[in-house]
């Protein structure tokens, strides 16, 4: 009896072992047919040769010459070319303006693949949903961003900015060189938390241990990381890795913070009456009572999960993107005294002895605002986006990718294309003068992307940035650390491996 017991038991495991052998067959069989449909529809593009393994990875160092090399790339292979991220994935590297035209004034879905690595942080939100989904929630959405709800969002956001100057006082009188983009991230958070939760986290003087900035770095990296590992592009693997464990470990800060300003505001909104009598009585709703009283034509609202995802990717998205933004706008003024004086006199004028910016101001600003976009042409905060085709595409040059193409859309190559751009890597404001924007492509200049899935915070990311400029301006004069230039990466968002550094001097009254 035992023996047949045995003999059962060691059956069972040959055949759990031939079921396993075949799923792994299966499974590399597909994708050796993913590879090889991927070759044959790039056949008309040309590209920088793939390792049979690593892909182009190995190519691109991580060492802050990565988006220079993809220029560089650019120059060899017009237009577009193929990048491999290990055998199987292959996407549409592509760098010019008609290219981009083409791809984002359509509904082309964002990319799954590469979208799914930060999905498990900020959830199916507006940023990486797709069809139906995302219309109703843009829709619900959109009334966050009217001007009226803006406006008094001026307020807070030179409060923030002003606590952050207040700290750089030291800075400034041992005139020492310091760190910008940890010290703009702690005023960008402080300021969307104010505007869009009306939430007070003092997380720019908690002595600069805010969990949430470190676990938002964190996964930046991580997500990084996982995109360049090819192995970790399985979940099951990744999620058994000591980078999973980390992952998991380290979205669970990031939500128990979002939850945390959810479960605050949802106390003292606890009845539906009490709902309603802050609608009437308050004329500035904020983000977060936009999100709680959003109802669509069928009277329904968000669920807790989708009120989760959307507060998730709103408190990344509306911090990390305008810090990258800001600290690169004052590294490049740093960098070009001339121009820093010309912002600087323009800026004098408008506020007129006031130490804050009013609504009114925002407009008054033209030399300042060409800088702030001349630096988001250099610095994209978004340098690289996805998406995938559901529908053939055919490209001005005639070339085309089926159904299920994969596509990532280098805004720093479209931004320092020198087919587009003369002189691209130089510094020039007036590039943005009406007149020569006129002679342009709209689709040259793409920081906050266009078509249906442009940025849906630009206005107040612009406002925001003009803000803390103008502020900065009036109290500092920015200097360039020569020994400490930024070698920059993109880490989903853009970042610089050593850290954006400069020094300052008090502006005398
Ligand atoms: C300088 C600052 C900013 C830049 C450069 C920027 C850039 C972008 C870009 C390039 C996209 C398209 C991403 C893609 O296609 O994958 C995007 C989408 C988005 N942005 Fe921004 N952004 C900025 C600030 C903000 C702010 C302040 C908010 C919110 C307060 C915000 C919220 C969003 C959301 C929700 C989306 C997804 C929109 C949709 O798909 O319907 N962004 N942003």
């Amino acid at each position: 009896m035992a023996l047949i017991e045995a003999f059962a038991s060691v059956q069972l495991h040959v055949w759990f072992a031939a079921l396993c052998l075949v799923a792994v067959v299966y499974k590399v069989a597909m994708l050796l047919e993913k590879r090889r449909v991927s070759l044959r529809n790039m056949d008309a593009f040309p590209g920088p040769p793939p390792h049979w393994l690593a892909g182009n990875v190995l190519e691109f160092k991580q060492d802050g010459t990565d988006l220079d090399r993809f220029v560089e790339l650019g120059k060899q292979y017009p237009y577009a070319f193929p990048i491999w991220f290990g055998p199987f994935a292959c996407f549409l590297h592509i760098h010019h303006p008609d290219y981009v035209k083409t791809l984002l004034s359509s509904t082309a879905p964002k990319d799954e693949y590469a979208y799914k690595f930060i999905e498990s942080w900020i959830g199916e939100g507006l940023l990486v949903s797709n069809g139906q989904r995302w219309y109703r929630h843009r829709r619900l959405l959109t009334p966050a961003f009217h001007y009226d709800i803006l406006k008094p969002y001026v307020k807070l956001m030179s409060d923030s900015t002003k606590t952050m100057l207040d700290k750089w006082e030291r800075y400034a009188k041992t005139g020492e060189s310091f760190e910008l983009f940890q010290q703009v991230s702690l005023m960008t958070l402080d300021s969307i938390m104010k505007c869009a939760f009306s939430y007070d986290s003092n997380c720019q003087t908690d002595n600069g241990t805010n969990t949430y900035i470190k676990a938002v770095y964190e996964l930046s990296d991580l997500i990084n990381l996982r995109f360049r590992t090819f192995p970790y592009h399985n979940d099951l693997i990744f999620a058994l890795s000591p980078h999973g464990f980390k992952h998991r470990k380290v979205c669970r800060v990031a939500h128990s913070h979002t939850a945390e300003v959810i479960r605050k505001r949802k106390e003292t909104l606890k009845t539906v009456k009490q709902m309603e009598q802050v609608k009437a009585k308050r004329r500035n709703l904020d983000f977060l009572d936009i999100l709680l009283f959003a109802k669509d034509e069928n009277q329904q609202g968000l669920s807790d999960e989708d009120l989760r995802a959307e507060v998730d990717t709103f408190m990344f998205e509306g911090h990390d993107t305008t810090a990258s933004g800001m600290s690169f706008i004052l590294y490049s003024l740093a960098c070009h005294p001339e121009h820093q004086r010309i912002c600087r006199n323009e800026i004098m004028e408008v506020l007129d002895g006031k130490d804050t910016m009013d609504w009114k101001d925002l407009n008054k600003i033209p030399y300042t605002t060409m800088c702030i976009k001349e630096s988001l042409r250099l610095y994209p905060p978004a340098p690289i986006i996805f998406r995938t085709i559901t529908k053939p595409m055919t490209f001005v040059d005639g070339r085309s990718l089926p159904e299920g193409s994969h596509f990532c859309v280098s805004v720093y190559g479209i931004h320092r294309n020198a087919t587009v751009w003369e002189n691209p890597n130089v510094f020039d404001p007036l590039r943005f003068l009406p007149e020569n924007v006129s002679k342009r492509s709209p689709h040259a200049f793409v920081p906050f992307s266009v078509g249906p899935r442009n940025c849906i915070g630009q206005n107040f990311a612009m406002n925001e940035m003009k803000i803390a400029t103008a502020l900065t301006l009036k109290k500092y004069e920015l200097i360039e650390d020569p020994t400490r230039k930024p070698k920059i990466i993109p880490k989903v968002l853009l970042h610089s491996i050593n850290g954006i550094h400069i020094k300052i001097k008090p502006i005398e009254p």
